[in-house]
């Protein structure tokens, strides 16, 4: 039996960034939402993501007012490294697209959203049990149960489904149309404490395959090299790891990595996913929900706050307006983003990484496109407009 209803404009299904960057913005806008999560907010804190935000992402938190910390605390990145041949090649995206990013961690991107919301008397119901939207189309009704083992419905005019990459609310689009492609590999994530060994990130392809150096604090750094999708991460011996990563960034300049004790070591999945569209009736979708890219361009948090930031503008007009069709220009909106990002994150992994089965023509080819992309102005713009993020 349901036991106590409650009503609210939004219930947004997922507590992650995207669902508390969306209940923010409405907030902002003077509509009222419901925030549902089974995790509770230590659990997602504790997990670890890509670090990188794009300009826009940066200006988003700091300017809707969540926190000015991204621009107190984190780190002004103006270029990256390329690594290939064993020699480096700087991506300049101040001198070649006027732009930043900004290396902040997802973890820190979650906590300052959680803050602002508490601080702003955001209604946050995280641990709860069994979230089931049930209703998505006369108006949209959620069921959970509470942390007491009380059921709860919440009624709403629209449901939010930002339920992250294994979302549920997903399956409730009807018709639906879903693009998935799987990769022959995946990356292993570690956690180092150690000196950064270089200021700004290096992508690097190896023979033996991808890796990429980034950084966290002044003593822990966070790093990634390509493996198997079966990779068991508990195999690896802190010397084993770093004689791989090592290897991967060798060179005839003699650059070396600085090593230190690992701290955590976890295999990434590795996938491109997209479906389509993002809205049914009552019901949208937001974030990873809706789509799934590899971290290679770490480009999953940036659209999905993207992806929010439309979302927002659209339910706003049809909440505070009556302009229903704004709702109808949600998913076009959206999946013009979506795959612009889903081909920039496909085209960095490909360049970068070693296909189970190169042949040597495949691997002079990849050499053939980096080199291209280092010596030509034009290539080296396009890398540096997508990662630092495409304007809104
Ligand atoms: C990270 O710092 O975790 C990170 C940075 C860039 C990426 C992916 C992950 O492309």
């Amino acid at each position: 039996m349901t036991q106590p209803t409650s009503r609210t404009r939004v219930a947004i299904v997922g507590g992650g960034p995207a669902g508390l960057m969306l209940s923010h913005l409405l907030h902002v806008a003077g509509i009222e939402s419901v925030v549902l999560d089974t995790r509770t907010a230590e659990e997602i804190e504790a997990t670890h993501r890509a670090g990188i935000l794009e300009r826009d992402s940066v200006r988003l938190l700091a300017e809707s007012g969540v926190s000015g910390r991204v621009l107190a605390e984190g780190h002004e990145h103006q270029g990256i490294e390329l690594r290939f041949a064993g020699t480096s090649h700087r991506i300049d995206f101040q001198r070649l697209v006027g732009a930043s990013c900004w290396l902040y961690p997802q973890t820190e991107v979650f906590l300052d959203l959680h803050r602002a919301r508490v601080r702003d008397g955001g209604d946050l119901r995280y641990g709860v049990a069994s979230t089931e939207v049930i209703e998505v189309l006369d108006r949209a009704r959620v069921r959970y149960t509470d942390l007491d083992g009380l059921r709860h419905e919440v009624v709403a005019d629209l449901v939010v489904g930002a339920d992250g990459s294994r979302s549920a609310t997903r399956a409730l689009v009807d018709p639906r149309r879903q693009y998935t492609r799987e990769y022959p590999f995946a990356w292993f994530g570690v956690l180092v404490e150690a000196p950064p060994s270089a200021p700004e990130l290096i992508y690097t392809r190896a023979p033996s395959g991808f890796a990429l150096i980034s950084r966290r604090t002044d003593t822990v750094q966070r790093m990634y090299f390509q493996c198997a999708p079966d990779e068991d991460a508990d195999a690896w011996s802190d010397d084993r790891i770093w004689s791989e990563l090592q290897t991967r960034l060798a060179g005839d300049d003699g650059f070396r990595l600085q090593e230190g004790p690992v701290l955590e070591r976890t295999v990434l999945p590795f996938r491109s996913f997209v479906q389509t569209p993002m809205r049914h009736g009552r019901l949208m979708l937001a974030g990873d929900a809706a789509h799934t890219v590899p971290p290679t361009g770490a480009k999953g948090l940036n659209l999905a706050l993207a992806d929010v930031r439309v979302l927002a503008e659209c339910v706003e007009r049809a909440l505070l307006r009556g302009d229903d069709a704004a709702l109808d220009t949600y998913t076009d909106r959206a999946v013009a983003r979506v795959w612009r990002a889903q081909h920039f994150s496909y085209w960095m992994t490909t360049m970068l990484h070693r296909l189970p089965g190169a042949t040597d023509f495949d691997e002079q080819r990849q050499l053939g496109e980096l080199t291209s992309l280092v010596s030509s102005e034009a290539g080296s713009t396009y890398l540096a407009e997508g990662y630092t993020g495409w304007p809104q």
